[in-house]
């Protein structure tokens, strides 16, 4: 039985019509009132999506160009180090998207798309989005899976283990009509607060023109003047500051800004930046060069940047070790804690409400700065019902949460996280 999960509260009559979701961790019932008519703006805009009829698949991995090994959904070596595309590798190259080609909020799976590291068309496997992260990037086997479970899990299809890298593709993600999302449709990681969020570092809020998705010159010109302050870096105090600013700017001008428990996603991101990003990772530098051609800046000449299609620099190498669940986690905190934010949103402009508290990992609507619990906030987030506002919850619907937990919970045995058993 399927049934549509998603609670929201447009047409409820009172709070009290939801006591499930009044007395849901995180979910301030005060809110659901005013919140109503601000989450009704918030739905109404679907972008038309691009049909490619051509759907290569990721190019296979041949000797001797196997990068990390990584093949199959399977884990690599975890040996970096390499340049990225192997020099002579026939199989990954650079090929812009044409118009039939979805593309989307994430610089790094444009990029993997680009190259062919997975389908160019812009819909691909779980297995293929695990063999890419490690192979482009060393991300560790374990934050590999947890993005990708999060990716297919809140925004693909659970049976055929499709994901679209943009728009909603439901047709060719699916292999029932859709119904295997979760919530009925299968939207793609442009599907707001599912995994994509506001203060993204270069695409604008969901609510202004319902693009989330689209590079955005002007977010970037500033969040690249940030730099100045750190001598032209995309470095870890840098990206404090950044984080800290597109908070204000959201806060300030976005009446439906909701920065939540899946924040911590973005803080993530973040922390990419100087920790995949440069070239040798957290061995090398963030500068601007290489952090704009991962995001498809250009610079124009006069401060001001254009989009071009998103390129692995010349010469780059992949980070010599990987990037784990532990370590992202490390950063999250390194990142909140030098401007540790509110947790919540705005109902109106300029009216913030905190969050409560959503176990351990958020108290009071502050992030926890225990490294251990923001790791075990990423498996609660892929794997408990989380507001995805002030007033609404994603509820999982079963068989999401079996696929959350069958594919998350071989990768945080003996992290000391509590795990659910389904
Ligand atoms: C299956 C794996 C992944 C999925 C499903 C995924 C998905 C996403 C989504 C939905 C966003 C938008 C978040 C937001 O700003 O609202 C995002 C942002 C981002 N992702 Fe990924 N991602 C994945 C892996 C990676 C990897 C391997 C990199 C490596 C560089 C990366 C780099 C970034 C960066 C830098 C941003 C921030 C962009 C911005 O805020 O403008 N992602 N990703
Ligand atoms: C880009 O960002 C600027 C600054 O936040 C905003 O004013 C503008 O509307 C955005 N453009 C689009 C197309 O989203």
């Amino acid at each position: 039985m399927y049934h549509l999960t998603l609670l929201c509260m447009i047409a409820a009559p009172s709070a009290l019509a939801f006591p499930f979701v009044a007395n849901l961790p995180g979910v301030n019932n005060e809110m659901l009132e005013a919140r109503r008519a601000h989450y009704n703006e918030n739905q109404k805009r679907q972008t038309s999506c691009p049909i490619n009829p051509n759907h290569p698949g990721a190019h296979k991995y041949v000797a001797p160009y196997l990068y990390t090994g990584a093949n199959h959904g399977l884990p690599g070596s975890g040996i970096g180090c390499f340049d990225v595309p192997i020099p002579g590798d026939p199989n990954h190259y650079f090929e812009a998207p044409g118009p039939l080609d979805i593309r989307g909020p994430c610089p790094g799976l444009n990029t993997a798309a680009n190259y062919h590291f997975i389908s160019h068309d812009g819909i691909m496997t779980f297995a293929e989005l695990l063999d890419a992260q490690q192979n482009i990037f060393n991300v560790g086997y374990d934050l590999a899976v947890t993005l990708a479970a999060l990716g297919v899990g809140l925004t693909g299809d659970i049976v055929t283990e499709k994901m679209s890298i943009g728009c909603d593709a439901t047709s060719r993600t699916s292999a029932l009509g859709g119904l295997q999302g979760v919530l009925g449709k299968e939207g793609g990681i442009n599907d707001h607060n599912k995994f994509e969020q506001d203060t993204s570092l270069s695409r604008t809020d969901f609510f202004f023109h319902g693009d989330d998705h689209t590079f955005n010159a002007s977010i970037w010109k500033e969040v690249t003047a940030v730099t100045s302050g750190f001598n032209n870096l995309f470095n870890r105090d840098a990206m404090a500051k950044i984080m800290s600013e597109r908070y204000k700017d959201s806060a300030a001008t976005n009446p439906n800004f909701y920065f939540g428990p899946k924040s911590v996603i973005l803080y993530g991101a973040a922390s990419f930046l100087y920790e995949l990003i440069p070239s040798l990772g957290n061995q090398g530098i963030p500068t601007r060069e290489v952090v704009n051609s991962f995001f498809g800046a250009k610079p124009d000449g006069s401060g001001g940047f254009t989009f071009v299609p998103e390129r692995i620099p010349d010469s780059w190498d992949i980070r010599p070790t990987p990037f784990t669940n532990a370590d992202v986690a490390a950063e999250v905190v390194a990142l909140y804690s030098q401007f540790p934010v509110p947790l919540g949103g705005n109902v109106g402009i300029n009216n913030f409400n905190a969050m409560g508290s959503f176990g351990t990992a958020i108290q009071n609507g502050k992030l926890s700065l225990n490294p251990k619990d923001v790791k075990c906030l990423l498996y609660q987030i892929a794997t408990e019902n989380v507001p995805d506002s002030l007033s609404t919850v994603l509820e999982l619907p079963l068989n999401v949460l079996n696929f959350m937990t069958g594919k998350l919970n071989p990768v945080f045995a003996g992290s000391g996280c509590p795990l659910k058993l389904t």
